[in-house]
């Protein structure tokens, strides 16, 4: 989470990436998903003042609603949140202070439903580490945890929450793993942001998803 930004307007190769990321993500999950550049019309007004009033780009987090539309949205989202660290830039995922009004705005669609934006530009700074939990608390493997799954876990923490509160429970036999996000607002999010995290870190070749029994 980075909330101060240099007065730096991405470059259009950055844009165009960006972009083709954000493409490729509505075309495999049926998402909306999409950049806004140049304006701030989707941050809330206290994120505003705590962004100092720096940042002029976000992603937008938009779908046709669905059962799993939240979950598809924290997976993508961390997405795009993961590639654009990759392009140098930083983010602040904005899931309670965005404006979905502003951020239609920029759709031009009125048949979506935004759930949250993420901030995006060149940080004034990089952050700092989240204060965590341990592995033994969000994790349980049946029988000797192998690598795939002790990584898995490794990088689930390093995923941002809304609050920061973790909320998983992660549980792991054989070549199988189930996940779970607690409830409340923000659990579906949470859920598609850690399965992402999770993978990132296992490998997806290296387990299969089990509905959390
Ligand atoms: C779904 C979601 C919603 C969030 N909503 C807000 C928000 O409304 N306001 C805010 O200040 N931070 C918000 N955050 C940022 C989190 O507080 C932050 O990501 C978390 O404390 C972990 O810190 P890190 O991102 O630096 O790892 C949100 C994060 C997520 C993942």
């Amino acid at each position: 989470m980075v909330r101060q930004y240099l007065d730096k307007p991405l470059p259009g190769d950055i844009v165009k990436a960006l972009n083709e990321r954000i493409e490729a993500n509505n075309e495999r999950h049926g998402l909306c998903l999409a950049l806004a550049a140049g304006n701030s019309d989707g941050i809330g007004g206290m994120a505003k003042v705590m962004l100092s009033r720096t940042v002029q780009n976000y992603f937008i987090l938009a779908g046709r609603d669905s059962a799993e539309l939240d979950e598809k949205l924290g997976y993508c989202g961390a997405d795009l949140m993961l590639y654009a660290q990759t392009l140098g830039l930083n983010t602040w995922w904005v899931g309670g202070m965005y404006s979905g009004r502003g951020a239609l705005k920029n759709l031009g669609r009125r048949d979506v439903r935004v759930n949250g934006v993420i901030a995006v530009g060149y940080g004034k700074d990089q952050g700092v580490p989240h204060r965590s939990k341990s592995p033994a608390e969000v994790s349980e493997y049946k029988g000797e945890a192998p690598l795939w799954f002790t990584d898995g876990v490794e990088a689930l923490l390093l995923a941002p929450t809304a609050m920061n509160k973790q909320p998983y429970m992660v549980r792991g036999w054989g070549d199988k793993a189930a996940i779970s996000a607690g409830s409340g607002r923000f659990a579906g999010i949470d859920l598609g942001i850690g399965k992402y995290h999770f993978e990132a870190g296992a490998g997806r070749e290296n387990f299969e998803w089990e509905l959390q029994s």
